[in-house]
């Protein structure tokens, strides 16, 4: 399958992190304009991107190292310069994205959470999925509480990142596993746990 490398993310912002752990804020109303390529990659090594090559270590601890999160985003109708609308999976190790299904899902994501319609208005969502074997199988049940931390910590990443980027985010947990699931077509093994529209606030 074709990939789609992203560009080289940032590590310098113009923004500090007081700032913008003091601007952070939900944000539920987003405005049509499209984010750029620069701004998804750097989203995206920000949540969960590999910050050291050498030992794979990312932007997020992880118990043992295992890193049981898997990232996936959908985008809108012109949601992102250069990328068709529909749902693509983060290859964390190559900083490249791959194809998982084609079209808008936007809505069909906001009605899975509960009909939160406001999700559907930004270009671009990030759903974080876990694949719970990678740390339970090691830690046995405390795995669970482990993965549950994780999404937390990469979770809080993309949200300060948008922050840094002026742009802003949301964050949704109130939604029907299954039908999320089924909408962005994922493998059963990757379940869905946090989505995070990103854009530009209105
Ligand atoms: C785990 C979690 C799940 C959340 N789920 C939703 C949600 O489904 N819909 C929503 O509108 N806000 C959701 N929120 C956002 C909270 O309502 C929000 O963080 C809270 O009101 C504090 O406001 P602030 O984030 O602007 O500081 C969620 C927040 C967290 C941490």
């Amino acid at each position: 399958m074709k990939e789609i490398v992203l560009p080289k993310p940032q590590v310098k912002g113009k923004t500090s992190l007081e700032e913008a752990l003091f601007a952070r804020r939900t944000v539920r109303s987003f405005a049509p304009t499209t984010l750029t390529m620069d701004e998804l990659s750097q989203l995206l090594w920000a949540t969960y991107g590999i910050s050291d090559p050498r030992q794979g270590k990312r932007t997020a601890p992880s118990a043992g190292a295992l890193f049981p999160l898997e990232l996936y985003i959908a985008v809108g109708e012109g949601g992102v310069e250069g990328l068709h609308s529909g749902i693509y999976h983060y290859l964390h190790a190559r900083h490249a994205l791959e194809i998982v299904a084609k079209g808008d899902r936007r809505k069909e994501v906001a009605q899975a959470s509960l009909w939160q319609m406001w999700m559907a208005e930004a270009p671009l969502m990030v759903i974080i999925t876990a694949e719970y074997r990678r740390t339970t199988g090691k830690y046995r049940e405390r795995g669970i509480r482990y993965v549950h931390m994780e999404v937390g910590h990469a979770g809080e990443n993309l949200l300060l990142q948008s922050v840094a980027l002026e742009l802003g985010a949301g964050i949704v947990g109130a939604f029907y596993d299954d039908k999320v699931a089924a909408v962005l077509e994922i493998p059963p093994h990757h379940e869905p746990l946090l989505i995070i529209p990103v854009g530009h606030p209105r």
